[in-house]
């Protein structure tokens, strides 16, 4: 190595202790040093460093919580202790039977209790070697979990590397802790998933488990998940190493460490104390930045809870108290059907009005028909109703109620917006009339004209309602036809506005493929599928003229996809609204990719061992690229095993199926066979 790269190594070593350092500040302690144009030359120093220097690129280098190469699938690992559950219940009189056991089995040792907000996300096991994140491992079953070490990298509050702190960390130590999507972040993730046309999620914690059990880094770290640990596992606090006596002490240290510790927290010594947090964190409960579900009482004392030792459920030294259900009962009064703007077809009760914790509710979701047929919910039904946080209220069951019942509930035939027939997708009832539906068109144009559509400046949702309301835009073509005048006329526009917004729609009229593509708000279209289409067809002619197999030899576009994509394109009125858009609008010209050649289709490959000529994460990847499969447990279906040194468990497994087994030489000159430039694959440095 020359003076100049060892330069350069230690300006990225500083580079990544600074931005460690500031992370920490920010996102734990809340507590920023620096602005954020600050944080950002730092961290943009360092992308160029690192950019210029790949062979100095490491995994826990801060650049990679953008997250790394998808996996194929997530592998399973065991805990290193046991992962309980809370023993629980609503209300005090159980809470009172846990204290006096408490009281009967300490006796004069006198109880003090830890008590803390029970989150509402995911358990997660974090283990830390040598001071560095090795893994994070779902609760699982209590014994094994999914590695999701990956997903959990993403997260900004986490420290990577523990910090050095007057309790030394213990050379393995397993944290457990709590991984929960706030409030604002779940907002933002559902409307992002409205607008790209899918499902948004029910609440947040189904939206941190979906987003922590999935393959993709990147998209984790599109999610602004956080974290706030909470304990460690039994077997390290026993240990020499960490010679903690209390709870208190166990805090202080994981927060010394660097780790995200709840600032909400109390001591209490007797049940009413308990009782009183209860009742404050149920006032604050609304306005907490994350979900809640109750509060957790755990004994401070160590000793205490070693005798009082666990069931093979819970441990019996804590006890978590919870929040009644937000449920209410009611009556439905009316069955309606709404129209959203992606054309989803939703069927609403109304609701005799009911008040669930402090809200009133006329109205709640019955999801599509599949839901409504298998609750059986019908007019004049006696239904228990759920408030989930800030989620739209849901029918969750009927109850039995004496005297005739009405009849089935039929979804109509007809869009009751825009009386097109409605198409029947799986569970769900779509108006496939998508660009002229009045219910639709709202939605549409406001997606249309949004920042990662034509970004048309001054078309919101007030103007495009006025638009469609007054019948100047019956479908999207129209809007380039508005003169200033029918601008003008609008509430909240005056002459330079309306000249403005015109001659913005005017200039839209030039623009960029993928803009278009996801402008058109095709179902399961985000912008990275508008990108992706747009450079393998490189005009929306080309794509309209795809068969659904030409579609589906896209990267990343599998055959439910291609058909809907093609399906969409093709709907006649929809057909015609294209046409007329083509006329309209000029895309620039964009350079065509031909399909990677894919010389591994057909391949399972699994990298099982220490390998040493190139990443396990890097060889997967191209693997992927290359149309294989890159899995981390050997099956039947496994067609290929490269072992490195020490490989264990999985080469014996593939040695029982008699799978191929190569050494990464093999695998490096198999792939140099096929005609694959392997420089990728050892970073350019072999
Ligand atoms: S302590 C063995 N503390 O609640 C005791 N758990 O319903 C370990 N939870 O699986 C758990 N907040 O995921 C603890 N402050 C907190 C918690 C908490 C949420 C979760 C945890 C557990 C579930 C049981």
């Amino acid at each position: 190595m020359t003076d100049g790269t060892s330069d350069v190594a230690a300006r990225i070593d500083s580079l990544r202790q600074q931005i460690a350092y500031h992370d920490h500040r920010y996102h734990v302690l809340d507590a920023p040093e620096i602005d954020d144009d600050t944080y950002d030359a730092l961290m943009n120093e360092l992308r160029a460093l690192e950019g210029a220097h790949p062979e100095l690129v490491r995994p826990e280098s801060p650049t990679q919580r953008v997250g790394g190469a998808p996996l194929a699938e997530l592998e399973t690992a065991g805990h290193v202790a046991p992962m309980l559950s809370l023993d629980s219940s609503v209300g005090e009189e159980a809470f009172r039977q846990f204290d006096a056991r408490m009281r009967r089995a300490l006796g004069d040792r006198g109880v003090r209790y830890s008590l803390e907000p029970k989150l509402d996300g995911l358990s997660i096991e974090l283990v830390y070697e040598g001071g560095r994140l090795t893994r994070a491992v779902t609760r699982g079953d209590g014994r094994q979990g999914e590695v999701v070490t990956a997903n959990v990298r993403t997260i900004g509050s986490l420290p990577w590397r523990l910090h050095r702190a007057e309790v030394e960390a213990p050379p393995l130590l397993a944290v457990r802790g709590e991984v929960f999507l706030p409030l604002e972040a779940f907002d933002d993730v559902n409307e992002r998933l409205l607008a790209d046309g899918k499902a948004p999620f029910a609440n947040p914690r189904n939206a941190a488990a979906g987003t922590i059990r999935q393959l993709d880094p990147s998209l984790a770290a599109s999610r602004p998940l956080a974290i706030y640990a909470y304990d460690l596992l039994e077997a390290d606090t026993t240990g020499p190493a960490a010679p903690f006596t209390s709870h208190g002490e166990v805090l202080a240290a994981l927060r010394d460490w660097g780790l995200p510790v709840n600032r909400d927290h109390a001591w209490a010594t007797e049940a009413e104390g308990v009782f009183t947090y209860f009742d404050e964190l149920a006032r604050q409960r609304d306005t907490l930045a994350y979900e809640i579900d109750g509060l957790v009482a755990k004994l401070d004392d160590l000793a205490a809870r070693r005798l009082l030792g666990s069931t093979a459920h819970h441990p019996r030294w804590a006890y978590a108290i919870k929040f009644p259900p937000r449920k209410e009962v009611s009556q439905v009064l009316r069955i309606v059907v709404s129209v959203g703007r992606t054309g989803a077809v939703t069927p609403v009760a109304l609701l005799r009005p009911v008040s669930i914790g402090g809200v009133t509710v006329s109205r709640a979701n019955l999801h599509n028909r599949e839901d409504i047929e298998r609750k059986d919910i019908r007019e004049g039904d006696v239904v228990r109703v759920e408030r989930a946080g800030d989620v739209i209220p849901q029918v969750v069951e009927r109850i039995e109620s004496p005297g005739e019942r009405g009849v089935p509930f039929r979804m109509p035939a007809y869009c009751p917006s825009c009386e097109s027939p409605l198409e029947q997708r799986g569970p769900f009832t779509v108006c496939p009339n998508a660009f002229e539906c009045p219910a639709q068109l709202t939605g549409r144009i406001v997606h249309f004209a949004s920042r990662r559509g034509l970004d048309i400046d001054g078309l919101g949702e007030r103007t495009a309602s006025q638009l469609v309301e007054r019948r100047l835009v019956r479908q999207l073509p129209d809007l380039f036809e508005l003169t200033p005048g029918d601008l003008e006329a609008l509430d909240g526009f005056a002459a330079l506005s309306a000249r403005n917004l015109h001659q913005a729609l005017q200039e839209a009229r030039r623009t960029e493929l993928p803009r278009l593509l996801y402008g058109l708000g095709i179902p399961e279209v985000g912008a990275a599928v508008a990108q992706t289409l747009a450079r393998r067809f490189g005009s929306l002619a080309a794509l309209r003229a795809a068969d659904p197999a030409a579609l589906e030899a896209s990267d990343g576009i599998g055959s439910v996809m291609a058909a809907s994509i093609h399906a969409f394109l093709h709907e006649p009125r929809n057909a015609a609204v294209l046409d007329a858009l083509e006329r309209m609008v000029e895309t620039e010209p964009i350079e065509v990719v031909e399909d990677a050649p894919q010389p591994l289709a057909g391949t399972t490959v699994v990298f099982t061992g220490s390998l040493e000529r190139f990443t396990r994460e890097h060889a997967q990847a191209l693997v992927q690229r290359l149309g294989g499969k890159a899995v981390g447990n050997v099956s039947k279906r496994t067609t290929l095993v490269v072992a490195g040194a020490d490989a264990g468990s999985k080469l014996r497994r593939a040695r029982e199926l008699e799978i191929e087994v190569v050494d990464e030489e093999a695998f490096v000159q198999h792939l140099a066979a096929i005609g694959v430039d392997t420089d990728e694959l050892t970073g350019g440095s072999a």
